[in-house]
């Protein structure tokens, strides 16, 4: 595999400073985008090549392009954060990498090589530093790494081009209330991905398809849907867009990856860090009744959402069919907020980087 290099062609028009600061200072999420992106392409017979750093702007699409048709598309998401001394870290980008090269196996698409991926995330954080928010905060800077086929035609088949680009957006909480606990609905009729499908992959119909499921969800009035397996009906997965980690006092539980569950790396990062502050972390199968009875028999302690965008956000109540009930009294759990703080502290730099997770710009 190729690595082609960057080259850069910085905008003439970022915006300016004051403009900057009026959006770091309350970015929500997913709102607002730096002054540039990366584009990478990959051509059949020649591989990637044209590595460019360029000024944030409209791509042209021919109404062809296979991705409008067929949807291969994939996607990553990872957080650069500014450290106590004012230098900017991302966190795992290789896990990020390696994960985005399983998607594009399973969509049929080219696999970027992992140290194209980190220079491409390190190019364009490097150049839009100023766009890191300050230290100490809850606000880091959320990188969006994607692929899209962009062979023009209407044949069902892998496309022979595609374009691979990052940019990155300033990122407050994911949800507007913060640490305060979500509201979840366990649907047991609609399901996000099947045996054999490509729920273990990071690709935008997994997303398209969560959300009339997440829509019946705020109907019931919760924020985020749950989904079952797809055969029994019966095992937790995950959210639309994260995973779930039960607390059972010091024992805390995550589901086993299954193949239609994501493989989170905010998920691999907490069964890690729960282990290092001294707490028993397994993954294993949990039922939506087991999930019911446990929390009404109170061993269940703490219900909590993980996931790069989300970080960890605690679950007060749930509800299902015939049945409501509220996770560790409706407040965020004492497990939930260490292990937060925790993973923060680490991902901040104000906490010992033990599991060499941080990369420096
Ligand atoms: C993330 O946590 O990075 C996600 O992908 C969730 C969502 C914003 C799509």
């Amino acid at each position: 595999m190729t690595t082609p290099t960057i080259e850069l062609k910085p905008s003439a028009h970022p915006l300016s400073d004051a403009e900057r600061d009026a959006i770091l200072a309350a970015p929500g999420f997913g709102r607002h985008f730096t002054d540039h992106m990366v584009t990478i392409k990959w051509t059949e017979g020649r591989g990637w090549h044209d590595g460019q750093l360029v000024p944030y702007a409209p791509i042209s699409l021919d109404p062809a392009t296979t991705v409008l048709h067929y949807a291969q598309e994939i996607f990553e998401g990872l957080k650069a954060y500014r450290r106590p001394d004012g230098s900017v870290a991302t966190f795992r980008p290789e896990k990020n990498a390696e994960r985005f090269q399983r998607s594009a196996r399973r969509l049929a698409m080219p696999e970027l090589p992992v140290e194209t991926f980190i220079e491409a995330c390190d190019a364009l954080v490097g150049q839009d530093q100023a766009w890191v928010p300050a230290h100490g905060g809850e606000e880091s800077l959320y990188l969006r790494p994607f692929m899209i086929a962009t062979e023009v035609g209407l044949g069902v088949k892998p496309a022979n081009e595609y374009l691979f680009l990052v940019i990155a957006s300033p990122a407050g909480a994911y949800f507007p209330g913060g640490v305060k606990p979500v509201s979840i609905w366990v649907s047991e009729d609609r399901v996000r991905a099947v045996p054999g499908g490509m729920g273990d992959a990071k690709t935008g119909g997994n997303y398209a398809a969560s959300l009339l499921a997440q829509a019946e969800a705020a109907a019931k009035g919760c924020d985020q849907v749950c989904y079952l397996d797809a055969v029994e009906h019966r095992w937790v997965e995950e959210l639309g867009g994260m995973n779930l980690y039960f607390v059972y006092g010091d024992r805390i539980v995550t589901p086993t990856l299954t193949g239609s569950i994501l493989e989170g790396v905010t998920r691999d990062s907490l069964l890690a860090v729960a282990r290092d502050l001294g707490y028993e972390a397994v993954e294993e199968r949990v039922s939506a009744e087991q999930w019911q009875r446990d929390s009404e028999n109170g061993s269940l302690t703490e219900v909590f959402a993980c996931g790069t965008a989300a970080v960890i956000t605690p679950v007060g109540t749930v509800k299902r069919d015939g049945a409501e009930w509220r996770q560790s009294g409706g407040e965020p759990g004492e497990v939930t907020l260490r292990l937060r703080r925790a993973l923060l502290d680490i991902q901040r730099g104000t906490a010992e980087d033990k599991h060499g997770w941080m990369h420096r710009l």
